[in-house]
């Protein structure tokens, strides 16, 4: 049976009865109309009361956002909450102009105003979409939805979902805790919550048959929570990290890591037993592990005896590789933080930068780059940290010098992922966000090949505004 046929005898059809609607899609399937709004969700149950939230088309996540490789797409986005926004498709490697980074790419959207990004994604695979101005209280408040760019090909699976997973900090009376930008927190693990959802709720179990492959499409979209997750009695496979597909591979430990904005698709062959539920768990902080949800198995025979026999890998994304030979080497130093004595004040800043919320404590940054301290979500002015010749290979050496773990995200390319402290990375797989733990030296190598002045920053978002990013320029 050819992988066609295959989908064509079901798969095709769950395949698309699995995923949310795509809310906001005109007639012409390229069109997207996309309103940042205030509205009320239901984020813990119907016990718990509701949340003032923002929201993209009205829910959270925003509406999904479904796109095809290769093919042009257009997106206005309508701003209707009170202050300026822009919105960033992280991962995607668009134009510089599409970025959607405040001041540096695009001014800012003002209320009432609208901006239409356009663009043609080159790569199949996750990616997700979310403000970069006031980031920290606009991602905090539900702005972010995900962005599924098609494979050519339907992939052999036979549901696609999506898990779209969200940190909240909720007060008693079901409020989004105010305050956002507390200096002691954005010098240490940024601002985690209290309530994780799953594709905006707090999920009880989600529904699994025996026997069916299913692809899960995994998406960070906390502000500063890390997640490892595990899926007992199951043995998920990763074949793609942040989009790109890389080996199929077993989570080290059977721990899937995921840093705020970080994408893993799994692939899971449900050989559950029908009736039986069985958790997910994520225990990344010590002592404080806890229940995502539980696959809760229906109590239908298997779909079929065996897994599905269709292979695992996805159709690689034409990404540039990079020439190690005659690459340029350049080093990043993160600095800063808690426990380093920067937090006394000093450290250059460059821009004015959001610090309000933050004074106190010395006032100053509290993070670095190479001892340059870029503050806020991004505005005018931002001088690059370094410059690239178009089409030259770069070999960046990211050095964590704190004490805290790091989401280090690039806007505009992918990146392979060479080594970790001098040990090779087994799959040397592609990312765009990189989670460094204290202390790591993880070496990345890219083409320079989409031009213009593109974000470097830890998806901590606390962390970025405070002064862990910095611009790098494709000449
Ligand atoms: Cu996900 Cu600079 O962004
Ligand atoms: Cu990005
Ligand atoms: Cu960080």
């Amino acid at each position: 049976m050819s992988r066609r046929a295959l989908l064509q005898a079901g798969a095709g059809l769950l395949l698309t009865a699995a995923l949310p609607p795509f809310a906001g899609r005109a007639a012409q399937s390229s069109d997207y109309r996309i309103a940042a709004a205030p509205a009320r969700a239901r984020l813990a149950g119907a016990a718990r009361p509701e949340t003032g939230v923002w929201t993209y088309n009205g829910s959270v996540p925003g509406s999904l956002v479904r796109l095809r490789q290769g093919e042009p797409v257009r997106l206005t986005v309508d701003n209707r909450i009170d202050q300026d926004t822009t919105v960033h498709w992280h991962g995607i490697r668009l134009p510089n102009s599409m970025d959607g980074v405040p001041g540096l790419t695009q001014p800012p959207i003002k209320p009432g105003e609208t901006f239409v990004y356009e663009f043609t994604p080159p790569d199949a695979g996750t990616f997700w979409y979310h403000p970069h101005s006031n980031s920290l209280e606009q991602l905090g408040r539900g702005l972010a939805g995900a962005v599924i760019v098609e494979e050519r090909e339907a992939v052999a699976v036979d549901r696609d979902l999506l898990w779209f997973l969200a940190d909240w900090r909720l007060t008693g009376d079901g409020g989004i805790a105010p305050r956002f930008g507390n200096r002691m927190e954005a010098a240490m693990s940024g601002r985690v919550g209290n309530t994780v959802t799953l594709n905006g709720r707090v999920s009880e179990a989600e529904p699994a048959r025996a026997g069916e492959r299913v692809r899960l499409r995994l998406v960070n979209g906390s502000l500063a929570r890390i997640m490892a997750l595990r899926f007992e009695g199951h043995r998920p496979v990763i074949v793609a990290v942040d989009g790109q597909p890389c080996d199929a591979h077993e989570p080290e430990r059977g721990r899937i890591l995921l840093g705020p904005a970080m994408r893993v698709d799994v692939m899971i062959d449900m050989q559950g037993e029908p009736g039986r539920r069985y958790g997910v768990i994520d225990d990344f902080y010590d002592g404080l592990a806890y229940r995502l949800t539980e696959i809760a198995y229906d109590e239908r025979p298997p779909l079929r005896p065996h897994p599905l026999d269709a292979s695992l890998d996805l159709p690689r994304n034409p990404l540039p590789e990079p020439d190690l030979a005659t690459a340029e080497r350049h080093e990043l130093k993160l600095q800063g933080g808690m426990m380093s004595g920067m937090m006394m004040g000093g450290g250059g800043m460059q821009g004015e930068g959001m610090m309000h919320g933050m004074m106190g404590m010395g006032g100053g940054p509290a993070w670095s780059i190479n001892g340059l301290s870029m503050t806020g979500d991004g505005h005018a002015g931002m001088e690059p940290a370094l410059t690239f010749q178009r089409g030259r290979s770069i070999v960046l050496t990211l050095r964590n010098e704190t004490a805290w773990w790091h989401p280090m995200h690039f806007h505009g390319h992918s990146m392979r992922v060479l080594s970790r402290t001098g040990v090779a990375v087994p799959h040397r797989q592609w990312q765009d966000t990189v989670l460094m733990a204290p202390k790591d030296v993880v070496e990345v190598a890219f083409v320079a090949d989409n031009p213009g002045d593109w974000m470097l920053h830890c998806h901590v978002i606390d962390h970025q505004m405070t002064g862990l990013m910095t611009v790098l320029r494709v000449a």
